[in-house]
């Protein structure tokens, strides 16, 4: 299993990327291009990062009719990213679907992560708007043996949850992790946050890292930080 730092590019604009990226002269560090970079600025954005000699992770989270996310996933496996996620929630059959059309005529694909249940749901609301009665580590299992059992690579999830998951799924079903932050910095919205260290200890093999990075006054001293943290 491969273990990495993934920096999570929230940046409104692509002029505002490159600035970032500028920034790093001697590492080309893991990124992830979520839902608002991707949609302001297209599909160029990941052939231009990826031109750039960075790993990405392509952050959409589809979620629809097996036959619509089998039609994405083939056009996103055009893309060259090394990693792509989905819900959970949308079945196994639309999981199955997926992988078939990210993987490409050669044999090869991106890895495909699942998202079980967001970490922005409590399980509260869980349980009370979507009435799922079980609990929250049961659900995370439950969905993350039925990434497993449609093909997926991992999942992503609460570095508290990691662990969980490990124990459902075994050593060799990955688990990607936000919520990260050093131990002497804010926690801003996030509200179950772990260190880089712990978050290792925990079972996490990626963790996505945005704000502590991001946000630094040096941000490749905090990068450098982070992976000495992690790895
Ligand atoms: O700035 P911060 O380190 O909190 O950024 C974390 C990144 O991970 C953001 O891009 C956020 O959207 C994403 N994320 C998250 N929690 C999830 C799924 C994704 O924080 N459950």
């Amino acid at each position: 299993m491969n273990h990495d730092v993934i920096i999570a590019l929230d940046f409104p604009s692509a002029q505002r990327v490159y600035e970032f990226l500028d920034l790093f002269r001697e590492e080309k560090p893991f990124v992830k291009i979520g839902m608002e970079l991707f949609y302001a600025e297209g599909p160029d954005i990941v052939r231009r990062i990826k031109a750039r000699g960075h790993q990405i992770f392509l952050d959409l989270k589809l979620h629809d009719i097996p036959n619509t996310v089998k039609s994405a996933m083939r056009v996103l496996s055009k893309l060259d990213v090394d990693m792509v996620n989905l819900h959970a929630a949308g079945t196994i059959d639309m999981m199955r679907a997926a992988l078939e059309g990210l993987t490409r005529e050669d044999g090869t694909r991106p890895m495909l992560l699942a998202v079980t249940q967001l970490t922005s749901t409590s399980e509260e609301r869980m349980q009370k708007e979507l009435l799922i009665s079980a609990s929250m580590p049961d659900t995370v299992k439950h969905y993350a043996r039925n990434a497993q059992a449609a093909g997926l690579d991992g999942v992503v999830c609460s570095p508290l949850e990691a662990a969980l998951v490990k124990e459902a799924c075994g050593p060799d079903f990955a688990t990607v992790t936000p919520g990260i932050r050093f131990s002497d910095s804010a926690a801003d919205d996030q509200r179950r946050v772990m260190t880089p260290e712990r978050a290792r200890l925990g079972g996490s093999d990626y963790i996505v890292v945005g704000r502590p990075i991001t946000q630094a006054p040096d941000p490749v001293a905090a990068y450098r930080r982070c992976v000495r943290e992690f790895l």
